[in-house]
Order: structure tokens, then sequence, then C-alpha cells
């Protein structure tokens, strides 16, 4: 944990990758911060889950969080920021359970990546804000 933060806090830290595993042990992706700007304190987040078969699990979110968890509450980094595909509706489902909303949803141009056609933010607010409505949702499932 201290040389996670050590390296995001060194003016050279341009990423951080932390890596997912199964419940077995397996290794199965990874979640990321990049392009960390610590002077505006944003940075591009992304998540990769490259087994499929691990898919749709609840996996990819609990990584997630966690990984927020850290991000926010042990940096100075206060914004994410993330792009998806209108086609990907999984991850979006997967960002929106982790508080991230979409701030621009366009058409991209012909030469464009429609990889990237939804952009994503979350602050370290909303963050909280969504940990509140987790933590509810635990001890109250009905809701
Ligand atoms: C995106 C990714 C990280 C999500 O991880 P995951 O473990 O599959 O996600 P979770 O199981 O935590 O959540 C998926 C949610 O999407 C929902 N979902 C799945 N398919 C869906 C669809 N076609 N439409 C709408 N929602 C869908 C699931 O029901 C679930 O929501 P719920 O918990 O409310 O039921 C993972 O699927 C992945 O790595 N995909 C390939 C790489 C990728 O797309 N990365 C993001 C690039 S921006």
């Amino acid at each position: 944990m201290e040389r996670f933060q050590r390296r995001l806090l060194s003016p050279r830290a341009r990423r951080l990758i932390q890596g997912i595993e199964a419940p077995g042990g397996e290794l199965i992706g990874y979640v990321s911060i990049s392009n960390i700007d610590l002077y505006r304190k944003i940075g591009k987040f992304s998540i990769l889950i490259g087994n499929r078969a691990y898919w749709d699990r609840g996996l990819g979110t609990a990584a997630a969080r966690l990984f927020l968890r850290r991000i926010f509450g042990e940096t100075t980094l206060k914004y994410l920021f993330l792009y998806t595909a209108h086609f990907n509706a999984r991850a979006q489902r997967c960002f929106e359970k982790c508080g991230f909303r979409v701030v621009w949803d366009y058409v991209p141009a012909k030469d464009a990546s429609a990889y990237e056609s939804i952009k994503m933010m979350l602050t370290r607010e909303m963050f909280l804000r969504s940990e509140a409505l987790w933590r509810e949702r635990m001890a109250d499932p009905e809701r």
C-alpha cells in the first residue's frame, strides 16, 4: 500500500495499475488510472476483465470499487474520466454502479473511434455518495 501511494505521488508517475484476481486467485484483468495530472487532480480510469467467463458476476464492479476507494482515500486525485462505447451497455452499467455519470454522449465522426462515443466522469464526492448508497443497499437489499 505504501508503494502504491509513493508511486502515484511521484511526479513521474503517469499510471497506476492493479490486477484483478478471480476468487480462486487467477489473474483475469486489471483496473488502472492513466494520464494522471496531479496538478489538476484528474486521471483516466479503465478496466478490463479479459476472460468473458467472468463477466456479469459482479467482479468488475467489486474490483472497480475497491480500486476507487484507494484512489480517493489515499491520493489527492479528485476527478476521474473514462471513455466507452454506445454498444458497451455492460461497461456503462458497471461504471454507473460505481457512481460514474455520462457527461458527453455523441455520434463520433467517421474517422473517430466508436469506442470513445461516451464520456463519463466521477468526482470524489460522487463516489462517496455512491458508497453511502451501496452500504444502505447492503444493509437492506429490499431498498
Ligand atoms: C466492463 C467490465 C469490466 C464489467 O465487469 P463485469 O464483472 O462484467 O460487470 P458486473 O457484473 O460488475 O456488472 C455488469 C452489469 O451490467 C449488466 N449488463 C450486462 N449486460 C448488459 C446489457 N447488454 N445491457 C445492460 N446491462 C447489462 C449486468 O446485469 C450488471 O448489472 P446489474 O448488477 O445491475 O445486474 C467487463 O465486462 C469487461 O472487462 N469487459 C470487457 C472490457 C471492457 O468493456 N472494458 C471497459 C471499456 S470502457
